[in-house]
């Protein structure tokens, strides 16, 4: 059996393209070792989209995206449009996409990579060994919530963070399910001492954990859990969050690695899964040819697991990874404190975690055919 996967590609703005077309590649190579067939189709999305059509997410890309088997993202956003209001601006296409394709669990995996722990301001005793799995709501709070508006008159602006019960279960359940497969243990962060809407979360996450009694459950408020996550990062294994609050506490964690080009993500739940690196758009280094492409390969690495079931060749993907890293060969971005590391540019990287998967997957069908 020949397994299919139709991705949409939407690389987007700034680095969006240059790290997508590394994830590419390493998908690629995934398709021709293991004899699948793998289509991907192109289209626009973000600032690139308005230049071109006048709006963040055109229909066509919508269209497609809606028939596709798994939508993979680069970045969104450039500074030429910072004077636009929100609504308008290359970020509402990636909040009409998600919207649209209705996965609400964001899963952002922060992992201390061996041999990474220099690159990191924080002691490497204290990162070492550090697992923590963001499960963001993706679809509610903030960035979702009615009403809001700047009302120029009034001088006055406001945003709603709502939550509705049903909300806060199915993503629950999410994080609960995933825990029961790691350490067991969900870290659930709200502002419960003055916010209604964390109360309604609280009292509904304690709730579905009864369902779980295997995994065992705390409360952190959001401003001790942004010390924590820097003081003791070990003790967490998944962190359940609203959105914006996990949008802010997942940069945060990249501080374990200290780069925010590592880290992936997979959005799930919805009709179509969404992929996309955690790091936005970085306009100053786009098109030097030097950001990292770790972070859109590993999310290349989500896709397969999640979209495809394709678990062996997403644990080759990773591993790979780590191949290329013990080699000592890094991204400028992951080269601080570590004078022996050999600095690569993107394309680079993306060629030799490629080239290590090859060997990877090689000797593994070569076991097989034993
Ligand atoms: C992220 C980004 C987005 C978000 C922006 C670009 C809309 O920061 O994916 O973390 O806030 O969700
Ligand atoms: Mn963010």
């Amino acid at each position: 059996m020949t397994k299919k996967l139709n991705i949409l590609i939407v690389a987007g703005d700034g680095i969006g393209p240059e790290v997508t077309s590394e994830a590419v590649r390493v998908l690629k190579s995934v398709a021709e070792m293991g004899g699948y067939d793998f289509q991907f189709r192109h289209e626009l999305i973000g600032g690139v989209a308005i230049d071109a059509h006048g709006t963040p997410l055109p229909q066509a890309t919508l269209h497609a995206a809606l028939a596709s088997d798994a939508v993979l993202l680069g970045a969104v956003g450039h500074n030429k449009f910072n004077a636009l209001p929100p609504g308008e601006r290359p970020e509402a296409g990636l909040l009409q996409i998600r919207a649209a394709l209705g996965g609400f669990a964001n899963l952002r995996p922060s992992f201390a990579w061996p041999g990474l722990s220099s690159n990191s301001p924080l002691r490497p005793e204290v990162v070492e060994g550090a697992d923590i799995l963001f499960v963001r709501e993706l679809l509610g709070g903030l960035y979702f919530g009615q009403p809001r508006q700047w009302d120029k008159q009034a001088n006055a602006a406001w945003n709603t963070m709502r939550y509705t019960r049903d909300e806060v279960v199915r993503v629950a359940k999410v994080a609960f399910e995933l825990a029961g497969k790691r350490r067991k243990k969900v870290t659930s962060v709200d502002k419960a001492n003055v916010l209604e809407v964390s109360q309604l979360w609280r009292a509904t996450v304690t709730e579905v954990a009864q369902q779980y009694p295997g995994v065992a459950l705390e409360h952190q408020y959001v401003d001790a859990m942004a010390m924590h996550i820097m003081n003791t990062p070990r003790s967490f294994d998944v962190v359940l969050t609203e959105n914006l609050f996990g949008d802010i506490l997942s940069d945060e964690a990249g501080v374990i690695t200290g780069s925010l080009g590592m880290l992936p993500s997979a959005t799930i739940g919805g009709k179509v899964d969404l992929y996309e690196p955690v790091h936005g758009s970085a306009p100053d280094i786009a098109g030097k040819g030097i950001a990292n492409p770790i972070g859109a390969i590993l999310t290349a690495a989500m896709l397969l697991r999640h979209s495809a079931g394709l678990d062996q060749d997403a644990d080759a993907i990773e591993a790979a990874v780590k191949k290329v890293l013990d080699q000592g060969y890094r991204t400028a971005d992951l080269a601080r404190g570590d004078k022996s590391a050999q600095v690569l540019s993107t394309t680079d990287m993306g060629s030799r975690v490629a080239a290590a998967l090859n060997e990877i997957i090689d000797r593994r069908q070569a076991m097989h055919a034993v």
